[in-house]
């Protein structure tokens, strides 16, 4: 059979792993990718076309290159109805349409969702302005965790351990109005505790095929300590001390299943990959929240572990015959230190130059770029995030070994940082 042309959307070191999956796929002959970034020019071909609303650069791209399927990485332009705008295009695109990427678009949609069908989610309210919050906050005892309504680039949280806090909180949100129109609307929510973990699947509307369970690390510094970032580092799977098999069984009927079902009944049909946030406390899991996507750093851990082909499984999934496939997950394990730039979370520099092997991309050490340009003949940093390096090995203790291993003389730029404890939760 003739391969087929690849679109992927995305600018990020997810959109690098899920380039590098796709490259390993029998199916695959030219992959592009928008806008992509110096990893990705590597195994796939950058083009810079507009991602926006109403998609019309985007789609008369993909009709001209012949592209067979169509890849989104991020969620903006997932909520933004790019899946809707290519179907009608006539054009097949993994990833779910507008209207089931509020999942991830309106936390407020997703609480009503999860209340209406007794699927399992931290007790909440809603509120539309300061007074009515304001009253809420002064009636009830903390810790609050508030959360913008609408997309806010994953930093909408508020978690606040006093009242005086959740009354700070509130003035950002609704009066020094930090998150724009994303925080008009807001959720008071309850403080769950425990630990976290997260569980991607893929979905057809119907079927679904779990990866292996992952941790992010959120704060910039070891112990989790510091601010909140985009995620600094990724392992999979998680122990079976945090997962078991009976709680993971439970986890896909309870929660994956009966959101997917809960969506359906709601007339909705949602395809794609559904990232399900988890807080897990004496072996229950609750829902923090959905993304409907692949995440970011855990894709760098988990695509790697994927014994399945992806294109196979994506194409599958658009073509709702994902029953028919058998998702292979390796037994391994998986570890993504992520090297970000000095200043990262907060101001950092762009355009420092890196040193070392950027290219390397191969079954023990993957260099998956998140923030890098090329230039001049080499590279140059180009974001907070600048590499996810994943390592696998045949245990935890292994994958960060390698992973480390490599980090210590394999690449370096002047200012960079990383953690030191990613995945020891797990060991
Ligand atoms: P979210 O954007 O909803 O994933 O929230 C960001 C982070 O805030 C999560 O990864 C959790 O660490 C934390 N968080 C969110 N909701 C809660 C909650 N109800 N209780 C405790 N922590 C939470
Ligand atoms: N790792 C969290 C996210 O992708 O939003």
């Amino acid at each position: 059979m003739a391969k087929k042309n690849v679109l992927v959307v995305g600018s990020g070191g997810r959109e690098h792993a899920i380039i590098h999956a796709l490259s390993r796929s029998a199916s695959v002959g030219k992959i592009y990718a928008a806008p992509g970034n110096g990893g990705t020019r590597l195994i796939a071909e950058n083009v810079s076309i507009p991602v926006q609303p109403p998609f019309t650069d985007i789609i008369a791209f993909a009709k001209e290159k012949r592209i067979a399927l169509t890849f989104v990485g991020p969620e903006d332009p997932l909520v933004n109805g790019i899946v809707d705008a290519f179907a009608a295009a006539g054009l097949k695109v993994f990833g779910p349409s507008a209207r089931a990427a509020q999942v991830e678009g309106s936390k407020i949609f997703t609480k009503r969702l999860l209340q209406k069908y007794n699927i399992p989610t931290a007790q909440y309210q809603e509120f539309t302005d300061y007074a009515g919050a304001h009253t809420f906050v002064m009636a009830n005892q903390p810790p609050f965790v508030f959360k913008a309504d609408g997309l806010a680039a994953g930093k909408g949280v508020i978690i606040a351990a006093t009242r005086d806090e959740g009354v700070d909180a509130l003035k950002q949100y609704f009066q020094e109005k930090r998150f724009g129109a994303a925080g008009d609307k807001i959720i008071i929510e309850e403080f769950m505790s425990g630990e976290e973990a997260s569980l991607l699947a893929f979905t057809d509307g119907k079927d679904v095929r779990m990866l292996a369970p992952a941790q992010d690390h959120k704060r910039i510094f070891d112990n989790d300590q510091g601010p909140n970032t985009g995620g600094m580092g990724a392992y999979a799977p998680v122990p079976s001390r945090l997962l078991d098999e009976t709680l993971l069984a439970n986890v896909r009927v309870n929660i994956i299943e009966a959101t997917i079902e809960a969506l359906r009944r709601e007339g909705i049909v949602y395809k794609g990959v559904l990232y399900a946030g988890l807080m897990i406390q004496d072996r229950t899991a609750r829902v923090v929240e959905f993304n409907c996507r692949l995440g970011d750093p855990e894709t760098e851990a988990v695509l790697p572990l994927l014994g399945s082909d992806l294109y196979e499984l994506a194409d599958a999934v658009c073509e709702n015959r994902l029953s028919g496939i058998t998702l292979g997950v390796k037994n391994m394990s998986a570890a993504t230190v992520v090297l970000a730039s000095g200043g990262y979370p907060g101001d950092y520099p762009k355009g420092i130059p890196i040193a070392g092997d950027v290219a390397r991309l191969d079954e023990k050490i993957a260099v998956y770029h998140c923030g890098t340009r090329f230039e001049n003949g080499g590279y140059v940093t180009n974001g907070g995030r600048v590499f996810s390096v994943t390592a696998t090995g045949s245990t935890l203790s292994e994958s960060l070994t390698n992973a480390y291993a490599f980090i210590k003389n394999g690449i370096s730029f002047v200012g960079m940082q990383y953690r030191t404890d990613i995945g020891k939760k797990g060991l």
